[in-house]
């Protein structure tokens, strides 16, 4: 069994996800209104969100180096973050301390270096370790669901692993909160590197404010 994976992201309306003030308040709100029991995070946007909104040089407490006590009935979701290089070693606390976030587990590869793997035992993050070199996204969700009872994931990640997500077959839901600018050359776009046609049904589309609108597709499978 897999969990379902939608793939939300504010994007312009030619598809950048950077280049542009994306509304966080919304961003966030429409996400959590999925009801995500996971949040998965592709290493490259994990990093830039920890240095955009923490201060990076606050140093790792006693505290951050264990697990917190997961409460059953707590709403908020686990952020699943996929790191097969280890780009997140020594920051990895700022994630557990997150608002919104109830634990931390890490999607590694058999390359990801040992140094890496052991500063996740050494910290007590749960971590699946599948796929030779990068994650196997497949067989890493699938396990997502076996061990933690995962049954909805959003991602909110860049172009590199929403476009993988959409690629594979894994992505069921794409939702897009569409702002009204056109950024031009220079930022990556969303959904250019998808590959082969891909049908979708519009499941919502409406106006959020500030002139952007909600879109809503189911991919059809
Ligand atoms: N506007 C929005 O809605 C929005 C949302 C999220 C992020 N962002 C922005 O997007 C930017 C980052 O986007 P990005 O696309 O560069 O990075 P990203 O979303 O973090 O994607 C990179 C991740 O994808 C993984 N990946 C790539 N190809 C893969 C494959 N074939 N199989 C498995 N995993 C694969 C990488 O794995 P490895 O671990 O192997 O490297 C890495 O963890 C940031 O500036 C962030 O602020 C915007």
């Amino acid at each position: 069994m897999y969990p379902k994976v939608i793939i939300h992201n504010s994007v312009s309306l030619d598809h950048a996800v950077r280049g542009f003030e994306v509304d966080l308040g919304m961003h966030y709100g429409a996400l959590l209104a999925f009801e995500p029991e996971a949040v998965l995070v592709g290493s490259a946007t994990a990093k830039s969100g920890i240095e955009m909104f923490m201060d990076i040089n606050e140093p790792e407490a006693e505290a951050d180096r264990h697990r917190p006590v997961v409460r059953p009935d707590d709403p908020s979701p686990t952020s699943v973050i996929v790191d097969s290089r280890g780009v997140l070693k020594d920051l990895l606390h700022f994630y557990r301390n997150m608002e919104h976030t109830k634990d931390v587990v890490v999607l590694v590869s058999e390359t990801t270096p040992e140094d890496y793997i052991d500063y996740l035992r050494e910290r007590e993050y749960p971590f699946i370790r599948c796929g030779k070199g990068r994650v196997d996204l497949k067989a890493a969700l699938r396990e997502l669901r076996e061990r933690f009872g995962i049954a909805r994931v959003v991602s909110d990640s860049g172009p590199d692993l929403n476009d993988v997500l959409v690629r594979e077959g894994i992505a069921d839901t794409i939702s897009l909160i569409v702002h009204p600018v056109i950024v031009g050359e220079g930022e990556k776009k969303l959904l250019g590197r998808v590959g082969n046609r891909v049908t979708l049904e519009l499941q919502k589309a409406g106006p959020m404010g500030r002139g952007t609108v909600h879109l809503v597709y189911a991919v059809k499978k």
